[in-house]
Order: structure tokens, then C-alpha cells, then sequence
């Protein structure tokens, strides 16, 4: 039985989301949480702000990390997951890097960078929630469509849509290399508890698709109708194509 949570909308959506990640901190202080960047889970990072400023909540031993990091840009450049996740929140919960646990964005070895990331996560007792965000192609961090289910953290290619936004905002050559360092699907199906954010019309054929589709690499989302413990929490523009089946 899937675990599918309709927001009503928008704004009802963030505020969701916002408790997942409050009540995982008041219900276990001491936790590992995973989140995503992109459009999605952005007002939500605000409302948890705006509580935290309002109702101060003990943030003195939870570790963040996001599922993934651009690879082969400063962290200068505003779209690098470090940077956003400490404008968005890390700074405002007060949370230092020694309990934000990011690879570096410019390596002249990424796998090691992969290898310690992992590491770090499984030396802290892995993950307790990991958030993620739906691509419209189905991936997941990372993550497109062909990655083997059993894939560890790894550089993986960006999809096409998002590596050209990103090269015209940064203006690098054609030929710069560019990726993503992703947790992978296997390290991601080993979070205790994960919580699948879609919304926006968008989003619709894809959440359809993860849900109702089969469970296959060339919907890397697909794979998430087999963790034991996975709520997708979609907003109702998102969840138009399978209203009927809820
Ligand atoms: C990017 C990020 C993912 C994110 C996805 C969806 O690919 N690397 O982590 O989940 O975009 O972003 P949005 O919420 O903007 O649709």
C-alpha cells in the first residue's frame, strides 16, 4: 500500500512538508537529514525559518546534507546545493559545517569525494529522513534514467535541461565538464525514512508514472514503490493524473 499524502494546495503542500522535517528534529534531536534544492522545496525551507525565529526548537545536534552537489563550479555560484542550503536554511537553524556534511564542488579525484561523502553519511549512522525531489524525467538526486538500481554515490551526467541553464548562468565553455556528485539509488533506498515531494502541473505525468508504473531503471522514481518507508507528499496539481486511484 503506497503511502500518498494530496495537499489540498500550495500553500498547504509547504506546510506539510516543513513538518515532515520539523517533527523529525522534535520527535529525534540527534538525526542525519537529507534534503533536495530546485523549485519544489523552496518555501518550505522558509516556513521552517520563520518557526525556528518564532519558536526556537534544539537544532544543536542535527546533521544535514543535500543528495547531491554540482560538481566542477565554485561554491561561489548561487546553484551550487551547498551554497543554497545554507542561504535557504542551514544558517538560520544554526547548523556549522561540521554538521553539514557536503563534498567539495571543485576535486581533482571525485571518486574519493563519492566514496567519503558515503562514508561520512554511514560514520553518522546513516539516514534518518531524506527528502527528494522528482525530475521531470523521473530522476531522483541526480540520478537519470538508466542508473542501476544498485548504484553507491557517484558523478553522474545532468540532464539536458538543466545542464544548459546551468552553463548560461555560469557562462563556461561548451566543452567544461559538468555533473552532478548523487547519492545513489541504493544509498538513497537505505534511508530509514524518505519523503517524495512533488508539485506543479509539471510534475503530474511523472508522479503518475513513479507510482502506477512499472518499477524500472528507466524511471529511477519507480524504484521508491518498494522502500518500506515512503511518503510521497504531492500537491493536487501534481497528483491530477491519479486522483482516481487514491
Ligand atoms: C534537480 C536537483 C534535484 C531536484 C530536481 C527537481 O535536478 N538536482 O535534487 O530534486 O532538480 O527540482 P525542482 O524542484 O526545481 O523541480
Amino acid at each position: 500500500m503506497l503511502n500518498i499524502t494530496v495537499a489540498e494546495n500550495e500553500a498547504e503542500f509547504d506546510r506539510l512538508m516543513a513538518w515532515r522535517i520539523i517533527g523529525q528534529i522534535l520527535h529525534s534531536p540527534r538525526c542525519v537529514i537529507g534534503l533536495s534544492t530546485g523549485f519544489t522545496p523552496a518555501n518550505t525551507y522558509q516556513i521552517i525559518c520563520d518557526i525556528y525565529k518564532r519558536y526556537p526548537f534544539d537544532t544543536s545536534q542535527v546533521i544535514l546534507f543535500n543528495v547531491d552537489e554540482l560538481t566542477n563550479l565554485p561554491r561561489s555560484y548561487a546553484g551550487c546545493c551547498y551554497t543554497m542550503i545554507r542561504d535557504q536554511l542551514a544558517d538560520a537553524l544554526q547548523i556549522p559545517d561540521e554538521r553539514f556534511i557536503m563534498p567539495p564542488t571543485m576535486s581533482d579525484d571525485f571518486e574519493r569525494e563519492c566514496r567519503d561523502f558515503q562514508k561520512a553519511l554511514e560514520a553518522k549512522g546513516g539516514i534518518d529522513l531524506q527528502i527528494l525531489g522528482l525530475g521531470a524525467n523521473g530522476h531522483i538526486g541526480i540520478n537519470q534514467p538508466g542508473t542501476a538500481f544498485a548504484s553507491e554515490t557517484w558523478v553522474s551526467p545532468m540532464d539536458e535541461i538543466f545542464e544548459a541553464r546551468v552553463r548560461r548562468e555560469t557562462g563556461v565553455a561548451e566543452d567544461y565538464p559538468l555533473g552532478g556528485l548523487t547519492l545513489g539509488i541504493r544509498t538513497i533506498m537505505h534511508s530509514r525514512k524518505i519523503v517524495l515531494i512533488a508539485k506543479g502541473e509539471s510534475k503530474a505525468e511523472m508522479v503518475e508514472k513513479m507510482l502506477y508504473g512499472p518499477v524500472t531503471e528507466d524511471v529511477p522514481a519507480s524504484v521508491l514503490q518498494l522502500h518500506p518507508n515512503c511518503e510521497f507528499l504531492i500537491d493536487s496539481a501534481a497528483a491530477a493524473k491519479i486522483k482516481e486511484r487514491i
